[in-house]
């Protein structure tokens, strides 16, 4: 068979797609939800958690998380505040490392790529914090050209050409000369997008991009995440607590409670999903399994 029908074959769903219906630990009901259902989606995963455990301290984060994140869509983690979201895209990146099980991307392990690996791996790799994490005494055409700066040897020239075609993209072509603290919240956060792109990178990571805008700006981030994706492919893995977020923009979808998935799979099941947690998290409805805590 070449390689070009390799391609065209149907991928069988992987081994890890099961339900897991867990008796949780010591028969603890804070499991129950927890069926652990990946739902395949007929692509290859760009990102997987294998069986990974976490924990700070006493405090235990991920217990045992498995997870795999489709190549070449928008895909979703979405879970409650202080589930463990962000420790998530510190694995990714090697920020984190697990304490047990494997984080994979493309196929490697992170935690046991080398320094110099880890370096190369990253490049990758767009992130967007939380807070757009632009440096404060950078102008944005310095803070967007700053990866180019780092990771290669283009010419200046050639680094004001990306840079003015990605803040161009995300609408702010008028603002390169302007401070960060000149600008308002959404505006950082496109220029963080702006800056997360420009070493074209396989995987885009959005860490809650909706957090602290309102809702038009969510609205039109959504919508500029989602035709930058359109225009750029690969793997973009937003994370949010923002249902709203998720519906907009959302092809694929992991919940996330208690160090664990809940259910995941192709965002359209998930919103039909019959597991109780589910149902209640993306409906935002005060009756259910997930209470105040
Ligand atoms: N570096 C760290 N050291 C100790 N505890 C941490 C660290 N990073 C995260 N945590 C804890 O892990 C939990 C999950 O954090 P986080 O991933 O930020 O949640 P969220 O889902 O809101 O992004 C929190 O209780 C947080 O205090
Ligand atoms: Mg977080």
């Amino acid at each position: 068979m070449s390689e070009q029908e390799k391609d065209q074959q149907p991928i069988e769903p992987t081994e890890r797609v099961k339900v897991v219906r867990e008796a949780a630990p010591g028969g603890d009901e804070e499991y129950r939800w927890h069926s652990g259902l990946n739902r395949p989606t007929g692509v290859p995963d760009a990102i997987e958690f294998i069986d990974v455990h976490k924990a700070f301290g006493r405090n235990k984060i991920l217990v045992g998380l498995n997870l795999g994140l489709p190549e070449g869509k928008i895909s979703m983690i979405l879970g409650p505040s202080g589930t463990g979201k962000s420790v998530c895209i510190k694995h990714m990146v090697g920020l984190l490392y697990p304490d047990d099980g494997d984080v994979l991307v493309h196929g490697h392990s992170i935690p046991n790529l080398r320094d110099e690996e880890l370096f190369e791996m990253r490049k990758k790799f767009g992130v967007l914090f939380q807070d757009g994490a632009l440096f404060g005494s950078m102008n944005l055409l310095d803070n967007v050209a700053f990866p180019l700066r780092q990771h290669t040897d283009k010419s200046e020239d050639e680094i004001m050409e990306v840079v003015n075609s990605r803040l161009a993209e995300v609408g702010l072509s008028d603002a390169g000369e302007k401070m960060p603290n000149e600008l308002s919240g959404g505006m950082r956060k496109r220029a963080g997008f702006a800056r997360a792109l420009v070493l074209d990178p396989d995987i885009v990571l959005f860490d809650e991009p909706d957090s602290g805008l309102d809702p038009v700006r969510t609205a039109l981030l959504c919508e500029l995440i989602q035709e930058i994706h359109k225009e750029n492919g690969g793997a973009y893995t937003v994370i949010t607590h923002d249902i709203m977020s998720a519906r907009r923009v959302a092809e694929y979808i992991a919940v996330l409670w208690r160090g664990r998935i809940v259910e995941a799979g192709p965002a359209e099941e998930l919103f039909n999903s019959d597991n109780e947690f589910v149902r209640q998290f993306l409906s935002g409805s005060a009756q259910g399994p997930l209470g105040m805590e």
